[in-house]
């Protein structure tokens, strides 16, 4: 039997996480990781990381997307429960959030069911930031910090014998023949010059910053959020629907200070560390779809991974899991789709 190929596109977290899983499924066949951009570069290594799966995150039916957060959440605490869990930069978090508007920004129905602790503050939790804060909740919950997990696991793949090459892939033209499959974990990739009107930037702005004082992460209202990683604070944000300007905005830079300072003073002696943007893959649902084109009269296998929007740290393990699946369907069953 001849070797297997397999392509994946993109190194993100999404693309990163996938090309492990396939690499654990299909110990034998060759793999080969295909990005323009890698680590820093990435809008992954952007992300402060929390686990926290949002309302807008959706799979095409309830039931997928549950498994999918379910699948998600056991990968990242069984590696954060090895003694690599710290390299590979995961670790278990707890804080509070709060809301002055409605009761249900406080409650997460995904997360409720999952993780150890999900209860309702008390009176006095209320008054721990200042604002006139009507509802919260505390939690525990996961973290995964992109800027250690993505050396750790470009390592881990490296020495498995997984390939990487740089490169832009615009057409399918530009894809090597010799691939059974390509999986496409290409994040926003190509939308500007593809065709996926469903794919859109979720444009977001954060600040890093020394505060290795804050042990808990707080939510307040509007986008503001205070999130403490491994080296650094992250303090967000906004969500900017369909703007792909991927500049630093001074006015949002000065938005989001003032809002974190408010909710936690004690911010406003943090020596910033460095500001970034980036665009989140926003589509709904995600697309994880088994697809195969004719190019030349040449059948190619692929199977889709994108569209995570703000939630791709928290749910990449899951989608890659079952995009492993489709791997296996389309590579067994021929062109059923
Ligand atoms: C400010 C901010 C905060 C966030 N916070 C969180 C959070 O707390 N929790 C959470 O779960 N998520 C968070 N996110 C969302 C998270 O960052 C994304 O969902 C996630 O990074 C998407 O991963 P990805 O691998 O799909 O995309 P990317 O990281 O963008 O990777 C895409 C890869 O594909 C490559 N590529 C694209 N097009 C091509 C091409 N044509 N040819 C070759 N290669 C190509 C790129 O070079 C890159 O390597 C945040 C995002 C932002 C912007
Ligand atoms: C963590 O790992 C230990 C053994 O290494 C195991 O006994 C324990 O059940 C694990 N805990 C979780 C939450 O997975
Ligand atoms: C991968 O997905 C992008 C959307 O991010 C799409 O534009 C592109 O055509 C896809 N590439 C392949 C090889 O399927």
């Amino acid at each position: 039997m001849s070797e297997l190929n397999i392509a994946v596109l993109g190194a993100g977290i999404v693309g990163l996480t996938t090309a492990f899983e396939l690499k654990t499924k299909f110990r034998n066949a060759n793999i080969n990781v295909i990005s323009d951009k890698f680590n820093e570069d990435t809008t992954s290594y952007v992300a402060a990381g929390l686990f926290r799966p949002g309302s807008s995150f959706s799979g095409p039916t309830e039931e997928l997307t549950r498994k999918w957060i379910k699948d998600s959440y056991n990968y990242w605490d069984d590696l954060r429960n090895t003694s690599e869990g710290n390299k590979a930069g995961v670790t278990q978090i707890s804080g509070y959030i709060f809301s002055s508007q409605y009761p249900n920004i406080v409650r997460n129905n995904y997360l409720e069911k999952l993780v150890p602790l999900y209860r309702k503050v008390t009176e006095e939790e209320l008054t721990l930031c200042p604002g006139e804060w009507k509802y919260g909740c505390f939690f525990t919950t996961l973290l995964t910090q992109s800027t250690e997990y993505l050396p750790w696991i470009t390592l881990k793949l490296q020495t498995a014998g997984v390939n990487f090459f740089t490169s832009t892939i615009d057409s399918f033209t530009d894809i090597n023949k010799k691939y059974d499959v390509i999986v496409n974990c290409t994040g926003l990739g190509a939308k500007f010059l593809c065709n996926d009107n469903k794919l859109v930037p979720m444009r977001g702005q954060v600040l890093k910053v020394d505060a290795p004082w804050i042990k808990t992460f707080f939510y307040g209202d509007y986008d503001t959020y205070i999130i403490p990683g491994f080296n650094c604070v992250t303090l967000g944000g906004c969500r900017q629907y369909d703007s792909y300007d991927l500049r630093i905005n001074k006015y949002d830079g000065l938005s989001i200070k003032e809002r974190c300072e408010s909710l936690v003073p004690s911010l406003k002696g943090a020596k910033l560390i460095s500001e970034k943007v980036g665009l989140r893959p926003h589509r709904d649902p995600v697309r994880v779809e088994k697809d195969i084109k004719t190019i030349n009269d040449r059948k190619i296998k692929i199977v889709h991974n994108y569209g995570h929007g703000g939630y791709g740290v928290t749910t990449a393990p899951g989608t890659s899991l079952y995009a492993v699946d489709l791997v296996t369907e389309i590579l067994s069953g021929g062109s059923k789709l």
